[in-house]
């Protein structure tokens, strides 16, 4: 279930956050500030009462821009469609939100979160050489245009509807973004 984080997730946001990001994990005051700021939105996924995943957006309100903030499963509930799941709730805030262009860096050794960006339509804008220390690593800047991923989405729906093409698209389309 992906549902809403709160400051009551924040010491099990901690916990999953030092194990997938050993070496560059932010601080816990950093953390709760983001869960604090009205110019986010951030959710978790939890499976049998247990914290298991979490994401973030910022998007200020009125600005153009935003920025998948971070976005991480324990490592026995990945593969298995939550991290898209994750991507695709992000991506329904911003779009919700106005944002016209979506922003996030990844690192150069992490095919498996680049191929599910690119999969979601995200393309490389740009490279930051050794932006992450102390190990070394280049981050890939990628940009989204909010509008073109939520026609697309909406096509799919429409595509997989027992009524495909008819009624309203955003019908269809919350089958997976609510
Ligand atoms: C990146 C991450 C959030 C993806 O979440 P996930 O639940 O494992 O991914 P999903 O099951 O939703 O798969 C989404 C896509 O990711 C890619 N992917 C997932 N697992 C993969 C693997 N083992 N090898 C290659 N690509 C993989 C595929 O493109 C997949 O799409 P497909 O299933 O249609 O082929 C998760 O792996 C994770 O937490 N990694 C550690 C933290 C991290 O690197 N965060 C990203 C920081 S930028």
């Amino acid at each position: 279930m992906i549902r809403d984080a709160s400051l009551d997730d924040l010491a099990a946001i901690m916990a999953l956050e030092h194990t997938a990001f050993p070496t560059d994990a932010w601080s816990e005051p950093m953390m709760r500030e983001e869960l604090r700021s009205p110019h986010g939105r951030y959710y978790v996924v939890e499976q049998a009462g247990r914290l298991v995943g979490y994401a973030g957006l910022r998007a200020p309100q009125g600005g153009r821009d935003g920025d998948i903030q971070t976005i991480a499963l324990e490592s026995a509930a990945r593969g298995r469609g939550q991290g898209r799941a994750l991507l695709r709730h992000l991506l329904s805030e911003a779009a919700v939100r106005g944002v016209v262009e979506v922003f996030l860096e990844v690192r150069d050794d992490n095919p498996v979160a680049q191929a599910l960006y690119r999969s979601e339509g995200f393309l490389e804008v740009g490279r930051r050489p050794r932006y992450y220390q102390p190990d070394d690593v280049d981050a890939i800047v990628m940009s989204l245009d909010v509008a073109a991923w939520r026609g697309a989405a909406e096509d799919t729906a429409a595509a997989q509807s027992p009524a495909a093409g008819e009624g309203p698209a955003d019908t269809a389309r919350g089958a997976w973004c609510t």
